[in-house]
């Protein structure tokens, strides 16, 4: 897709509407500015209504009709859908339950991604569409599927899981090993033995568990892949991707995935009100471009597109909240600050029938004579106005990182507490980072981190050998790192690591844990210092580490609940319990500042997003605010949405955003100094303004040593 354009729209669903409307929606489309949407997700028993029988015909009118109004298409293929006649010819397709229920016809996504008519029929409506259409003149983007997230457990699954299992660990042995399968009687010794992790008595095996939803998303990654190998085949030219939906029942490591796909496309959808709404939102967007970064071996340039997201609700609590005024343009531009080329909506008009006809809509029930439509105009001229965004690099001196297996490896029911959930504790750093105004990059285990001055790992469960190197090299060489509890206690197969927790960074945190104490839901315990732990707390002794907070109260009394630690020429943090937000965010800035990390923008005022992105010889600060009160921010450059120019401090409105393209000194990294003086500055001091080096490649106190 051509870069100096922000893409804006959302999914369109011609195939639910006769062709008088089909005209009203491209005027529409052009008075709010549209000019990208996904069409025929769902749209398989239009397409094909019979084995073999394709009617494309009203997709030829719709996409020349798009085109001749000057809206783009992403053209998906509709596999999240089989028609009924697929899933009557083969009810072996269909999708088996853990509990061995199969599913019917009746939803969505009612097909087994292991079941060989499945991906003949996905790989056959793929070959059609690329056939027809790989050459259109409106077609910017191929939309596999939708939201690969489905499991199956029937017998296709079965067999394709022991080929998997005997690829990853080679021989029986292997497997017993990985699974401690010695622990109640479950010592194999035949692959014909070994299934899906179907419904049991009691607990299941935590090693069988996390194999299968690795296979479970290599499988998935498969039935992708095959389909964008037919679409690439037609028409190289054009990018392939699918849109990546979140949470923690989703089997997908989506960032394996992101090397596989052009760009990577996420769905996003709060399920908080308030301000956690904001929190979710940036974690979404930070954590997709992470996904794009590792995808592209690195490059912080890689793209990434808002492909989903609601205009007008928050399913929270089991009910409805619409969007006050402001709130959709809000989100969009944070998802745009932090990388994303363009906003993209489910959906474009809201249908008078089916399951989801009250989900928002940029055109909703109400018609375009309406609030939510008239914001979506102005949000397509804003999205206009900020064309030059369409490129570059986020800020972010502090690194976070993520990993699916731990977040898997977490979720298993014989956890010592069933609080524990990877996601809410990168949730809770990310948000006590995000609160004190520190831009964050997600990495991912073995990404390069050396341009950081931070890392937290927060409950990084799993820990290979690799991953525990990948820790001690970054520390050693002067990086900070601040370790939350439960990261590093187990290996890659979900084994605990014996001799006292986190046995994988014991010794670079120079602490041992001896016990854990999970708290009951609600239960706190003071830190001395102020402020409280809940969720978790343990036994920690020291052997190297200094207390710089202890529990207050309590069996742990005395004990400490947090330390840091001389590492090499770096320091580790770690954090037994979870702190409350306020002492989180406390903490979390002490540790950032000792790092030598710069908040965005340091005088904002809470409440105040500031994320500043950087292009070729500029920078453009984005600055949202959300709250119900006007504010007043140290800024200065040109407002892209007024044109205005700011001296030195921008005026926002309660709920108001300005982008600043950013004059004199403010958004400018300053000139290298001592490094500049006398050569060149090494790798990981380059791109950050001078600080000694922190890591390796240079002498003590360096600044200038190029990397050897
Ligand atoms: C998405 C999905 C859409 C629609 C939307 C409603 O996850 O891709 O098709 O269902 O949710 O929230």
């Amino acid at each position: 897709m051509a870069d100096g354009v922000l893409r804006y729209g959302g999914d369109y669903n011609p195939e639910q509407w006769p062709a008088e409307v089909w005209r009203e929606d491209v005027a529409l489309m052009r008075r709010a500015r549209v000019n990208l949407v996904t069409v025929g997700v769902f749209a398989w028993s239009r397409l094909e209504p019979e084995p073999g029988r394709h009617t494309f015909d009203w997709l030829d009118q719709v996409l020349d009709l798009l085109h001749d109004n000057g809206i783009d298409v992403a053209l998906a293929t509709p596999t999240a859908s089989p028609p009924p006649w697929f899933s009557l010819a083969h009810p072996d397709a269909l999708p088996v339950t853990a509990d061995g229920v199969r599913l019917h016809h009746g939803s969505r996504d009612t097909y087994c991604a292991a079941a060989p008519a499945y991906r003949a029929a996905a790989r056959g409506i793929a070959a059609a569409l690329a056939e027809r259409y790989a050459h259109h003149p409106a077609l910017a983007l191929w939309h596999v599927h939708n939201e690969y997230g489905t499991t199956c457990h029937c017998a296709h699954t079965a067999r394709a899981f022991r080929r998997w299992l005997a690829d990853r660990h080679g021989d029986l042995d292997a497997l017993n090993a990985a699974w401690a399968t010695s622990f109640w009687s479950q010592h194999y010794t035949d692959w014909a033995q070994v299934d899906p992790p179907r419904a049991t008595q009691y607990l299941a095996n935590p090693g069988h568990l996390l194999d299968f939803r690795r296979f479970w998303s290599d499988t998935l990654l498969a039935a992708y892949t095959e389909q964008r190998d037919v679409l690439r085949a037609a028409n190289p030219a054009i990018p392939v991707t699918t849109n990546y939906v979140l949470g923690d029942w989703v089997p997908v490591d989506h960032a394996r995935w992101a090397a596989e796909v052009d760009l990577v496309a996420i769905d996003h959808y709060p399920d908080a009100v308030d301000g956690g709404a904001e929190e979710q939102t940036a974690l979404a967007a930070d954590l997709a471009r992470g996904w794009a970064r590792h995808g592209a071996g690195g490059d912080r340039t890689a793209p990434w597109l808002l492909m989903e997201s609601a205009p007008n609700q928050i399913h929270a609590g089991g009910r409805m909240h619409a969007k006050e005024p402001g709130r959709m343009a809000r989100h969009s531009l944070s998802h745009v600050a932090r990388g994303s080329r363009g906003v993209m909506f489910f959906q474009w008009r809201a249908p008078a029938g089916g399951a989801e006809r009250f989900h928002s809509a940029l055109v909703p029930h109400a018609g375009p004579d309406s609030r939510v439509f008239r914001e979506a105009v102005d949000l397509g001229a804003t999205l206009q106005r900020l064309r030059e965004v369409d490129a570059g690099t986020v800020d972010a001196d502090v690194a976070i990182a993520w990993d699916a297996a731990s977040g898997w490896a977490l979720g298993h029911p014989g956890m010592p507490s069933p609080h524990p959930r990877h996601r809410d504790e990168v949730a809770a750093a990310h948000r006590a980072l995000w609160r004190a105004g520190y831009g964050c990059d997600m990495v991912l285990p073995g990404d390069r981190i050396d341009t950081y001055t931070l890392l937290v790992l927060p409950a990084l469960y799993l820990a290979s050998d690799d991953t525990a190197d990948w820790v001690g090299t970054y520390v050693h060489g002067g990086g900070h790192l601040l370790v939350t509890w439960l990261s590093g206690v187990a290996d890659e197969h979900a084994r605990v690591r014996l001799g006292g927790h986190p046995g994988a960074l014991r010794d670079l945190l120079g602490v041992r844990v001896e016990e854990f104490h999970p708290l009951a839901a609600g239960q706190t315990v003071p830190l001395s210092g102020g402020g409280t732990g809940r969720l978790w707390t343990e036994t920690v002794r020291l052997a190297g580490a200094q207390p710089t907070a202890s529990y207050a109260d309590g069996v742990l009394a005395g004990l400490p609940a947090v330390t840091r630690h001389r590492y090499g020429a770096g320091t580790a943090w770690y954090l037994s319990t979870r702190p409350d937000e306020t002492t989180y965010q406390r903490l979390m800035t002490h540790a950032a500042r000792a790092a030598g990390a710069s908040p965005v923008c340091p005088d904002a005022p809470a409440g105040i997003e500031a994320v500043r992105r950087r292009g070729a010889g500029a920078s453009w600060l984005f600055l949202l605010n959300h709250t119900d009160r006007p504010q007043r921010v140290p800024a200065a450059g040109i407002d892209l949405l007024t044109g205005a120019t700011v001296d030195t401090q921008v005026h926002l409105p309660a709920g108001g955003v300005a982008v600043l393209r950013e004059t004199g000194t403010a958004g400018v990294r300053p000139p290298p100094t001592a490094g500049a003086a006398t050569g060149t500055l090494c790798r990981c001091c380059a791109p950050r303004p001078p600080r000694p080096c922190r890591n390796s490649c240079c002498a003590p106190g360096a600044t200038t040593t190029p990397r050897p």
